[in-house]
């Protein structure tokens, strides 16, 4: 069973996601184990501070390092061989590889949410890998977070029903997308269904298939 933890000031955001479709049936299975760490429960004084304004000026506040230095030494004694990991634009651009190898990995995480006005830097000390979705900055960590937990999740074994789907799908072989399909009618609107798809000809059909597959540009 995989434990996967998240610190984030907003763990109402998870909820929707991490228990609906595969997440949901893969916590139904064991195959997963969800855990969301409330960054605030760790905030300083009576009004639970968790940011503060950054030395040498500047606009906006920093998440301080106090509440999340606690929220992650309490998931490290829930897990302590979890990998801990910082969601950042600056971090390493997530792939399916990467997806596939943390999968595989016999350890769990810990998701690290930063917010749109950025952190103190010796959070950095606390945290094994560095990751982003892409280059563009959205409001926090959250959304990276569970695309990135949803793209691990679904390839651990068992959770994906048919065995063989994860493996003919896309980027799987690094840069091959998956072929168009159809399902019925065989016309909607005007629209056919390629004629091989419909001819019973295996050997056609996987020739057909190859050649229409979509090619990513990685
Ligand atoms: N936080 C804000 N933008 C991000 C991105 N592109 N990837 C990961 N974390 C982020």
């Amino acid at each position: 069973m995989k434990k996967i933890q998240v610190v984030t000031l907003f763990p109402e955001m998870f909820e929707g996601v991490l228990n609906s479709s595969m997440m949901w049936k893969a916590q139904k299975e064991g195959a997963v184990e969800f855990g969301l760490i409330n960054l605030r429960g760790y905030g300083i004084g009576p009004r639970k501070q968790v940011d503060d304004t950054p030395y040498g000026g500047g606009d906006g506040m920093l998440l301080k390092p106090e509440p999340l230095f606690a929220a992650v030494e309490a998931a490290k004694a829930n897990d302590p061989t979890a990998k801990v990991l910082l969601m950042t634009p600056r971090g390493q651009r997530w792939k399916q590889a990467t997806a596939q190898s943390y999968a595989d990995a016999d350890h769990g995480y810990i998701f690290i949410c930063g917010r749109y006005e950025g952190y103190d830097e010796r959070i950095v000390s606390l945290v094994d890998e560095q990751v982003s979705v892409g280059d563009y900055v959205l409001t926090g960590g959250e959304l990276p977070a569970m695309t990135i937990i949803d793209s691990i999740v679904r390839l651990i074994p068992g959770v994906l029903g048919g065995e063989s789907s994860a493996e003919i799908e896309s980027f799987s072989d690094g840069e091959t997308l998956e072929f168009p399909q159809y399902t019925k009618p065989a016309e909607f609107r005007d629209m056919k269904v390629p004629d091989v798809l419909i001819s019973g000809n295996h050997a056609l059909i996987a020739k057909w298939r190859q050649d229409n597959s979509f090619k990513a540009d990685l």
